[in-house]
């Protein structure tokens, strides 16, 4: 496997070393890491596992480690702590949460349900946990199709929060969905106008995006897919240039794993800034994972009530999921 620089950025401030802080105390407290891949690469580097959305929680429910430190966004940690109740579960920032769970309060997902009574919910992991528990089945970008393509043909379904994967699926799979208005303030914002553009400088490069896209993006799109399945397809493909509409820092995973290959990041609405970035991932920085593992605090509790109605539907994801894949050439050959 190349190697690949990574900067470490604040590693070492104000006589503190954070790297061999985390390192220590990692071991100390039987500490697990998990990052999601829109993490900067110095936190990618130090995670004991990487992933996606479906893995993440996978990894959590698995673990016999006796802390959890979630470097991703607050929903993924409290899925952790759902599956996990035994685990201590910290999150590096508590501010880090995410525009589609914000798009989606409770009550108002209340009286959305009351309206469609016959409609099955099959509700996208990146929402809260009193909207997990008020849904049937959890989803991610990973599984959905599959589990939709396990329903009975007849069976009415609404879908919630994120609207874009949501028609992406009914044009997918041919179900006609009633849908919650909600999205991500990252994959909405990359630009139509400025990807043709890239395309037509860069012909031969296929565009992978996230599903999280708008229809507008995605009709560009040669692949759609979960992170995972994005990642799986740039290191398949023969092609040696891509465009990749996703969070940029998942680019990492891919320079890493085929270092002879170009990764052009889609453009957003405005080229001077770092828009598709996600601004709650990026809170969480080796100083704060160094804090929370030092303080284990942030801490992620659930109210046991809730944590049990919020169970039931994850469950049944888990159980409808496809295997999650072996050998992944992202695996840093850690013990986790
Ligand atoms: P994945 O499940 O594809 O990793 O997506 C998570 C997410 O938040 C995308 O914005
Ligand atoms: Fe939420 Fe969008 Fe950030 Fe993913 S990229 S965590 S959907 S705000």
């Amino acid at each position: 496997m190349a190697t690949v620089s990574v900067p470490l950025g604040n590693a070492a401030i104000g006589g503190v070393n954070y790297l061999e802080e985390i390192n220590r105390l990692r071991k100390e407290r039987n500490a697990v890491i998990l990052a999601h891949y829109y993490q900067e690469p110095a936190i990618q580097e130090l995670a004991d596992f990487v992933g996606d959305s479906l893995d993440l929680s996978r990894k959590a429910a698995a673990t016999d480690a006796d802390v959890i430190v979630f470097c991703g966004v607050r929903f993924m940690a409290e899925v952790a702590k759902i599956l996990s109740p035994e685990k201590t579960v910290v999150l590096p920032d508590m501010e880090a949460g995410c525009s589609l769970e914000d798009s989606c309060p409770p009550e108002q997902f209340a009286a959305f349900r009351k309206k469609y009574p016959d409609h099955l919910c099959l509700t996208y992991i990146n929402c809260s946990a009193d909207i997990k528990a008020l849904s049937d089945i959890i989803v991610t970008s990973s599984n959905a199709e599959h589990i939709l393509n396990q329903l009975p043909a007849d069976q009415q379904v609404m879908m919630a929060p994120d609207q874009h994967l949501g028609s992406y699926l009914a044009k997918k799979t041919g179900r006609d969905m009633v849908l919650w208005p909600g999205s991500c303030i990252v994959h909405e914002r990359f630009s139509e106008k400025e990807l043709i553009r890239l395309k037509a400088e860069n012909p031969k490069a296929p565009v992978a995006a996230h599903p999280e896209c708008p229809e507008a993006i995605l009709n560009h799109a040669d692949h759609v897919g979960s992170t995972s399945s994005i990642l799986k397809f740039v290191l398949e493909d023969d092609a040696d240039t891509f465009i990749i509409a996703t969070e940029p820092h998942i680019i990492h995973q891919m320079k890493k794993s085929a270092p002879h290959k170009n990764f052009i990041d889609a453009p957003g609405m405005d080229d001077s800034c770092s828009c598709n970035e996600c601004p709650y991932m990026g809170l969480n920085t080796l100083e704060k994972i160094y804090l929370c593992l030092r303080d284990l605090d942030p801490q992620i509790h659930v109210d046991e009530e809730l944590r049990a109605k919020a169970l039931t539907p994850l469950e049944k994801m888990m159980e409808l999921s496809p295997p999650m894949a072996q050998n992944r050439p992202q695996d840093n050959g850690r013990a986790y």
